[in-house]
């Protein structure tokens, strides 16, 4: 313990937290005098904070004996016990009137210029003050549970604290190892419950909307990358106490409905893994097991942003109004709620713009104003403060955009996104779109900070395929080779020896070319609406990606659809296997960014290693490759060739010489 002020702790209260926070004080050096209502409580805290000792210990996480570290806390019933303490803790139970007494009683007791702090959930930080005589040393210190695992605290101002109390209480938070926040002044819920109650309160109404609990658990889980779903956390947590907090913070002007499913749960006292059921059925589990929750391609059919939205309009208000920090939003969240990025974080992430768009969605359904978007985020995105894609959010970030031949290329911090740009020709492949693609893949290659690549279509295709225009100029054998050397195997190599992960997302259609485009791809994902074919010899020409590597790396069944050219909608394409995600087409670039965050997560030894073998396997199809590019070649030498494009052309059928 480095040497501080405080010394000596009184811990009021000694049930689930009280006796955490205790535990937490005397490992860290602090004596402890740890006070409650019997004796039998006190000795069953004791034991819990033995058991819990040993458990530090067997994992090596505390470093002294566990009889010296108990040996620091002293248990009484005796509020005199506690006169000569430097700090106050209070975590007795959440009823102003019994901590009013208490606070009033220790008041008369405790040294004057020792400190009081409340680890009150829902109760104003001042009303508590208020029954001291030392309001200006008086503040909120609220730990989450268990103390003894999660390492943070939120620290309230009240009206009357000091500055000098306040630095008293952060130099106790720092001597024993905590990370923390201040709220600057006293809200309902503090920071982190009034965030979670957004993400909760939200989950609770998709369910309700209908959706099932586990795909909504699984999509947290598993695309957004939480280590536990919604709803398993509520039943840990308890109904009743969330529900309890809830209201508490609605009487207190916080702006939110709460469900009356949470209401009947908590009558019929269904609180969770405490009484066996709650959202889950714990019944089974003879101790606490949790529910199988498993990934499913459900979890595209649920919007979990809906619940990051509504966290991030929360936290935008509260940084607005100088309650906290940006950064102690994303603090609070990924230490105390283990989060895996801060919310805001998130915004910049998937786009503040897309917060804004959800918020204003919901709002337009339920004309509850709890949705009306924050005026900061409102402001952000008229000033283009979108996050990554602009270069600035809540956060600066690493932004580059260059126009490369007929794409545009965009390092977005940490990987890039290739858009491929000719929206009124459908974005179909001319000299200008190849070239365009190869340098710009080029470009991510070189850049160390990109570590994934994004491709997609601007407007409402993908990628048309090859230029029925570019195609129709080739007047002689020459001009095709010469189309094959300088523009298509260069691109075909770069792909297939693309050393960052290429996922391509799908907006729309997808034809000739731009299907094949995809078969080079790692990770394809498709919009519900996009539509994919392999028209070639439909129009006299031929796929020659689709009818080499296509075959090997996706499915032998694609020869059905290049001899047909039938349509495919993303679905078929996923049973394919030429796709590997379908998804709604307002979650498309969200789940491009999930993949890309994913991505960022793994080893990048790993994926480099990945990315070579894959390109290595791509590579065994090298020479059928170049062999169906010189078919194109020879076929588009043929008179059918120039029949087929020019009915193409005329609209009409084509007449076929050619046996
Ligand atoms: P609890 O019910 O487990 O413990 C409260 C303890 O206070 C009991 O042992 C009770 O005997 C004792 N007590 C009651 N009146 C007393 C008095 N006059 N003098 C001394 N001791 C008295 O409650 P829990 O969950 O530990 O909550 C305590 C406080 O911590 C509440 O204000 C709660 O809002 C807050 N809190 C609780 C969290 C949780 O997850 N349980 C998380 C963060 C804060």
């Amino acid at each position: 313990m480095e040497e501080g002020h405080t010394k000596k702790i009184a811990v009021v209260g000694a049930g689930t937290m009280g006796h955490g926070i205790a535990e937490v004080c005397a490992i860290n050096g602090y004596d402890v005098i740890l006070i409650d209502l019997s004796d039998e409580i006190l000795r069953s805290a004791i034991e819990r904070i033995r058991w819990s000792l040993e458990g530090l210990a067997g994992r090596g996480l505390i470093k002294e004996s566990i009889d010296v570290i108990l040996g620091r806390i002293r248990t009484t019933t005796s509020y005199e016990d506690a006169k000569d303490v430097d700090l106050v803790i209070e975590a007795v139970v959440e009823k102003a009137e019994v901590k009013k007494d208490v606070f009033r009683r220790l008041d008369a007791i405790v040294r004057t210029d020792a400190v009081f702090t409340t680890n009150t959930s829902t109760i104003p930080i001042s009303e508590l003050a208020s029954a001291t005589s030392r309001p200006h040393k008086f503040a909120g210190l609220h730990f989450i549970n268990p103390p003894v695992l999660i390492h943070f605290v939120e620290v309230i101002r009240g009206d009357k604290t000091s500055d000098e109390c306040l630095e008293l209480i952060i130099e106790f938070v720092k001597n024993i190892r905590f990370k923390y926040v201040v709220l600057k002044k006293d809200v309902p819920g503090f920071l982190i419950n009034r965030l979670n109650a957004r993400h909760w309160i939200e989950a609770i109404r998709m369910f309700e909307e209908g959706f099932d609990i586990k795909d909504l658990d699984a999509a947290q889980r598993f695309r957004l990358g939480f280590p536990m779903g919604v709803f398993e956390l509520l039943d840990f947590v308890g109904i009743d106490v969330a529900y309890f907090a809830f209201n508490e913070m609605i009487k207190r002007g916080f702006n939110a409905r709460i469900s009356e499913n949470l209401k009947k749960m908590y009558e019929e006292k269904r609180w969770g893994i405490k009484t066996g059921i709650g959202f889950y059925d714990y019944s089974k589990f003879k101790v606490y097991g949790r529910p199988v929750i498993l990934p499913s391609d459900k979890i595209y059919r649920v919007n979990p942003y809906r619940m990051i939205a509504a966290v991030v309009n929360e936290a935008a208000w509260l940084v607005r109004n100088d309650i906290v920090t940006k950064d102690e939003v994303e603090l609070a969240m990924t230490a105390a709620m283990q989060w895996p990025m801060g919310p805001l974080t998130w915004a910049d992430r998937i786009g503040v713009d897309n917060v804004v768009s959800i918020l204003n969605r919901r709002f337009e359904e339920t004309g509850w104003d709890e949705y009306k978007p924050d005026p900061l985020l409102e402001s952000m995105v008229n000033e283009g403060k979108l996050g990554i894609k602009t270069g600035e959010g809540f956060f600066k970030w690493n932004y580059e955009r260059h126009k490369v031949g007929a794409t545009i290329y965009e390092k977005r911090h940490d990987h890039a996104i290739i858009t491929i740009d000719r929206p009124d020709k459908l974005n179909a492949l001319n000299e200008a779109v190849w070239e365009g693609l190869r340098k710009a893949l080029e470009k991510a290659e070189e850049d160390p900070d990109v570590r994934a690549v994004i491709l997609t279509g601007s407007g409402r295709a993908f990628c048309a395929g090859d230029d029925i225009a570019m195609m129709s100029k080739w007047k002689t054998i020459i001009d095709v080779r010469e189309w094959a050397e300088k523009y298509a195997a260069p691109l075909i190599e770069k792909m297939v020896e693309l050393k960052k992960p290429l996922i391509t997302l799908v907006n729309g259609l997808a034809f000739g070319g731009g299907l094949e485009l995809n078969i080079l791809a790692d990770i394809v994902v498709a919009s519900d609406d996009a539509v994919f074919a392999i028209p070639e010899a439909l129009v006299g020409a031929y796929p020659p990606l689709a009818t080499s590597g296509g075959l090997g790396i996706i499915s032998k069944k694609l020869v059905r659809y290049a001899l047909t050219g039938e349509w495919m909608s993303a679905a078929q394409c996923k049973e394919l296997g030429l796709v590997d995600i379908v998804v709604p087409p307002d979650q498309l670039e969200v789940v491009g960014i999930e993949m890309i965050v994913k991505i960022l997560r793994a080893a990048p030894l790993g994926v480099r290693a990945i990315k070579t073998l894959a390109g290595a396997y791509r590579r065994t199809y090298e020479n059928l490759m170049r062999i169906a590019i010189q078919e194109l070649v020879s076929l588009s030498m043929t008179e059918d060739f120039t029949e087929g494009t020019r009915a193409f052309v005329e609209k009409r059928a084509p007449r076929w010489k050619g046996k």
